[in-house]
């Protein structure tokens, strides 16, 4: 363990292609992190997709490229942050079975973020032991590599937590091997969806991806809900919970006119389709070269695996020197 070198990690299941909520949460601080970390590691975390899809690796295998190509859109460099698939790392599978011994089934059934999605896929009392582990395994992701910068979404909280209370147990037990890992929360307050619920999922049907077209971009925010008692033009609405001007909020740069269109809307004389227009043309001048990059990429799938080839082979380079100090820690190493 070498202290005090930034070792930036994060990931993404491949279980859908990724959405404003991933590039406000997480990709902007990947981006940083990207630059001013001594080590940058980006993870395809197909082994973390399957816990709650194992009945469906196609979805799993298919959506590994469309997560890649989102990161790589969104400026991921290969040359500075490696690139890999977590399952062709198996020391990140041999870390996981020594750590499930450090975390009893009881904490593991506390984990709010855990919960908190076990009750959105209803899966009740007959939850995949692998799902309920996954913040187990999601250490060993982070700690193979002595990550220590976790850029995720505020939800991933708790699963970081749960992964510094891995590093102390180990650390007491088996002699100091891991660092504190600290998660690097975004500033933005969580995007809600475009149904203006609370998160923006990949699942719940109301993301705006950052592959989307112009054209499903106006769609979706001309669907959007404002305040249902703005039914004319001239009466006063609501902007606070009203999803365009949240949206305008976080993407508008020019912060001192959407001040002015809320005022404007609050005392009533401002259509929905005027703030909506606005909010089409702002996202995409954010979504547009994204857009235009992941088509460049897209066109040669195949470069993408090889850099997720050539990134595994870095990984696992790293992985092996981290299982033997801690199989050493253990006192398995017996050859
Ligand atoms: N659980 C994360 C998510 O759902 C993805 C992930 C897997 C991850 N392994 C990780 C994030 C390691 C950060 C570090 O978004």
């Amino acid at each position: 363990m070498t202290k005090d070198i930034k070792i930036a990690l994060t990931g993404d299941r491949p279980t859908g292609r990724l959405h404003l909520g991933h590039f406000v949460g997480s990709i902007e601080n990947r981006l940083k992190l990207q630059e001013e970390a001594d080590q940058s590691f980006y993870m395809v975390a197909d082994i973390q997709g399957l816990t709650d899809n194992a009945e469906n690796p196609d979805k799993v295998r298919e959506n590994v490229l469309e997560v890649a190509l989102d990161n790589l859109a969104c400026g991921i460099d290969p040359k500075k942050t490696t690139m890999f698939i977590q399952s062709e790392v198996p020391e990140i599978a041999e870390l996981t079975v020594l750590f499930l011994n450090l975390v009893t089934l009881a904490r593991l059934k506390r984990n709010p973020t855990v919960k908190d999605e076990m009750k959105q896929k209803g899966f009740g009392e007959d939850v995949p032991a692998g799902f309920l582990a996954y913040p187990i395994s999601q250490a060993a992701d982070i700690l193979f590599c002595h990550g220590n910068l976790i850029p995720v979404g505020e939800d991933q909280l708790p699963v970081i937590e749960q992964a510094n209370e891995i590093v102390l147990k180990f650390n007491s037990l088996y002699g100091e091997t891991f660092q504190k890992i600290k998660p690097v929360i975004s500033e933005t307050p969580r995007l809600i969806g475009t149904d203006g619920n609370s998160k923006m999922g990949k699942s719940l049907n109301n993301g705006i991806f950052l592959s989307d077209t112009k054209e499903e971009i106006s769609k979706k925010v001309m669907n959007m809900y404002t305040d249902p008692r703005h039914i004319h033009v001239e009466d006063p609405g609501k902007v606070e919970g009203n999803v365009v001007f949240t949206y305008l909020d976080i993407f508008d740069k020019k912060k001192d006119e959407v001040a002015e269109l809320k005022k404007q809307y609050e005392k009533g004389g401002l259509g929905d389709v005027i703030i909506k227009k606005r909010l089409i043309e702002v996202l995409e001048y954010v979504i547009a070269p994204i857009r235009k990059k992941r088509e460049e990429f897209a066109k040669d799938p195949k470069a993408v695996m090889k850099i997720l080839e050539e990134g595994t082979k870095e990984a696992r380079k790293i992985a092996e020197v981290t299982m033997s100090e801690v199989r050493k820690a253990i006192k398995i190493n017996y050859f």
